[in-house]
């Protein structure tokens, strides 16, 4: 799909320039149209009813699954729907059976929603410990040495992101994973700024889980996804209607992988629209998207560089995603958002993007961060640049 006509299926770019989309992205309009037929057209609740409505509902819901499996590897049985990545990442927290004297281990750059669920549970001493592997570098890498010294018998679960929600760089998920396995560890991937930005595969990365948002690759908002390798037994911790064979009054029995994990009326037009959404990006083509991505970084940090920003984050346009934080000096990030969208209507997120742990070895209380997605071109790298510019010499 030509990128560039493809902007017209985003209505929202005609009055603003949207560089937000690692906080959510934009929702084409086939994606729209798909979540509003099933309002429209089939309205009814899954997996309950004999008529034709809930019937037509199922099948739209159940396919969804099979087209996680073709975008994201494994098969349909793997995933289930959760409202965001981090309910998908809680369930894990909640409904891991966790061994007496367990560790997690987590790093330093993670967003809150990878950090939050594991403290909660060395807090409650659930786990023993939660270790924290440091970043080498400002620029976000590790060493993998530092996760081998870390990782030890008693590791149950290494969470890590896959790609940073602030410094734009990439993890070595599968050497990372490698580790983990060796020493006994299952690993959870937090894959929301990777889903739908460059091709991801998680079986053959090999975790064991992978949590994501569908509202950060085009889908609604309240749709996430747990992704669950089926090569071990795992329960999600919610129960209710919808997901039992049968409940007597002293026993139950869930239905198989997926619908056994998924307790209550789902999204159910989020996850059909989340559906159209992975349709869509099959066409565009992620790998077509993770290249345009990088060079829109490299333009966003080349121009940002020239307005003598700080930048956080790899330089190294192979190491980058769409994702470019930044400060200028003598200016707060909030104004810099705020003077961006003023003078040039670029719509900039700034603050501390829930990485309060990496703001603070970045020795800064918060930045602005410029996302990119497929549908932004050079145009709005441009404006935004030069937003930066004029607000760098006012400061
Ligand atoms: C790396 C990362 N993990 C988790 C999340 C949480 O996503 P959600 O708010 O959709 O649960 C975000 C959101 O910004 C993120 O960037």
């Amino acid at each position: 799909m030509d990128f560039e006509k493809a902007r017209a299926d985003f209505p929202i770019l005609k009055s603003v320039v949207y560089l937000d989309s690692a906080a959510t992205s934009l929702t084409p309009e086939p994606v729209l149209a798909k979540t509003l037929e099933y309002y429209r057209e089939y309205r009814a609740n899954i997996h309950r009813g004999a008529h034709r409505l809930a019937e037509r509902a199922t099948n739209e819901y159940e396919e969804v699954y099979d087209k996680l499996a073709r975008f994201f590897g494994g098969s349909a049985k793997d995933y289930f729907h959760t409202k965001n990545a981090t309910e998908a990442i809680n369930l894990v927290a909640l409904g891991l059976d966790w061994k007496k004297g367990a560790n997690v281990v987590t790093t330093a750059i993670e967003h809150h929603s990878n950090f939050l669920p594991w403290m909660r549970l060395a807090e409650r001493s659930v786990i023993e410990e939660l270790r924290v592997v440091k970043p080498i570098s400002a620029v976000g890498s590790f060493s993998l040495d530092d996760f081998a010294s870390t990782i030890d018998s008693k590791t149950q679960l290494v969470a890590i992101t896959g790609a940073s929600n602030v410094l734009g760089n990439r993890l070595p998920v599968q050497q990372i994973t490698k580790l983990a396995h060796e020493r006994g560890a299952l690993v959870l991937l937090d894959a929301a700024q990777m889903a739908g930005h460059f091709p991801t595969d998680f079986a053959s990365l090999g975790v064991d889980f992978a949590a994501f948002s569908g509202h950060k690759m085009l889908a609604p908002t309240g749709t996430g996804v747990l992704y669950h390798s089926g090569k071990f037994k795992f329960q999600s911790p919610m129960l209710g209607g919808g997901m039992v064979r049968a409940v007597s009054l002293d026993n139950y029995e869930l239905m198989p992988a997926p619908a056994g994990e998924e307790a209550g009326t789902p999204n159910i037009s989020g996850v059909i629209g989340m559906g159209a959404a992975l349709d869509y990006l099959t066409k565009v083509g992620v790998a077509g998207i993770e290249e345009r991505e990088r060079k829109l970084a490299g333009s966003m940090l080349a121009g940002l560089c020239d307005a003598g920003a700080q930048v956080y984050g790899p330089l190294d346009v192979s190491q980058k995603t769409g994702v470019v934080s930044f400060n200028l000096k003598g200016i707060e990030a909030h104004k810099v958002a705020l003077m961006a969208d003023e003078l040039s209507r670029v719509c900039i997120r700034s603050g501390h993007h829930c990485a309060m742990p990496l703001h603070a070895l970045l020795g800064a209380k918060g930045s602005a961060r410029a996302s990119a997605h497929f549908y932004n071109n050079e145009a709005d790298v441009k404006t935004f640049v030069e937003a930066i510019g004029k607000i760098a010499q006012i400061a």
